[in-house]
């Protein structure tokens, strides 16, 4: 994805010269788990600091497109729905606003009726957000439909153009193409970071972090008590953004150095002083919010503990939710895996976690 020069406006990102056309295309595209968060936004979608994050590998969103040529009504964006096989109307304004959006950069939208099927290989009610994966598989599938039509289209390119439109679905679906780690937002420790689109991050990564795996405490698999949207405008009038966006700045370049590196305690530090950041910068908006539930802080209490007893590398890091996830080189999996399994799954709802790793990005099918 870097080869490419960055592409410096969103205006390369407008297609033309697209003969309506009928086919179909299916991506898998995985969510992603951010070290260092992107909270608070500005303008379509634009990050107010870098962030970075491990591409998962197993709670994907599979979505395929299909599309045929529209006989009338060409000033509108036309499509159905289903999740996982059945009619959700609920997700129709959210899909016909992210369409209409992006269909400025994708005009044959307007040209093609589609039918869109999703679904995700996690529990829906899991607490697990699912806007990365589903964004990012249905930007992939878009971007798709014009590479049927322009072969050549470099794979950068598609890369970037996917990135791009799924940004202006949902910020984190940026960073969901690609895989072991991507990257968005501009910084002066990448050069090639962009505020429009996630890039792969490329420069040295330990071996330790290429099979790093993430197992997802399900805490509560309620509704997250605050969205996202709502989050990241608390971050507006925040007493603290300006020192939060300094120090996301400079926690991404540590992390740099840490990924290269391999220096678990470093690495453990930054991601956990990251998600604590992120609930402490919550606690202290007006209105505040506290998204740990007792059984967040009881797990972390327990993480602490066993890194004390074991010395082994377990660490978390959160989203914004009580959910848990839990990072750890594959080395030490079994072990984990069984403590996870006897002192942890009490804390989950129904017992319920999910075993995650890092992953190579999306895929098509
Ligand atoms: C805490 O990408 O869900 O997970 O752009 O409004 O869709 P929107 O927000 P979203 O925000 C993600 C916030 C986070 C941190 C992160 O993934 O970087």
């Amino acid at each position: 994805m870097v080869s490419l020069p960055c592409m410096s406006s969103a205006k390369e990102f407008i297609s033309s010269g697209f003969s309506p056309i009928e086919g179909k295309t299916t991506w898998a595209s995985p969510s992603n788990i951010a070290l260092v968060k992107y909270w608070g936004k500005y303008g379509k979608q634009f990050p107010q600091n870098p962030s970075l994050s491990f591409t998962l590998s197993k709670c994907v969103s599979t979505t395929r497109v299909a599309f045929k040529p529209k006989e009338k009504n060409q000033d509108k964006v036309s499509f159905s729905f289903l999740f996982e096989g059945k009619k959700e109307i609920a997700f129709h304004p959210k899909i016909e606003s992210f369409l209409k959006r992006i269909a400025l950069y994708c005009p044959y939208l307007f040209e093609h009726d589609l039918e869109i099927s999703s679904s995700n290989s996690f529990p829906h009610s899991s607490g697990i957000a699912s806007s990365a994966s589903s964004m990012s598989a249905l930007a992939l599938a878009i971007v798709s439909m014009e590479r049927i039509v322009n072969p050549t289209m470099s794979l950068d390119y598609f890369n970037q153009k996917a990135s791009f439109l799924a940004r202006l679905g949902s910020g984190s679906a940026a960073r969901s193409i690609v895989g072991p780690i991507m990257t968005w937002g501009e910084t002066t420790s990448l050069v090639y970071s962009s505020q429009t689109y996630g890039t792969q991050l490329s420069e040295k990564i330990h071996p330790v972090f290429k099979t790093f795996q993430d197992t997802i405490l399900i805490i509560d698999k309620g509704q997250k008590k605050v969205s996202s949207t709502l989050g990241h405008q608390l971050m507006e009038n925040h007493p603290y953004a300006a020192t939060r966006f300094a120090k996301a700045h400079a926690h991404f370049a540590s992390l740099l150095a840490i990924l290269s590196t391999g220096e678990m305690d470093d690495f453990i530090a930054l991601v956990e002083l990251e998600a604590l950041t992120l609930h402490a910068l919550m606690m202290a908006s007006n209105p505040y919010f506290v998204l740990m539930q007792p059984n967040t802080l009881a797990v972390l209490n327990k993480i602490w503990a066993f890194r004390q007893d074991t010395g082994l590398p377990l660490s978390f890091t959160l989203d914004a939710g009580a959910n848990v996830h839990l990072l750890y080189p594959e080395e030490n999996k079994a072990v984990i895996l069984d403590f996870i399994k006897t002192e942890l799954s009490t804390y989950c709802q129904d017992g319920q976690y999910i075993e995650d790793q890092v992953g190579a990005g999306a895929k098509m099918l």
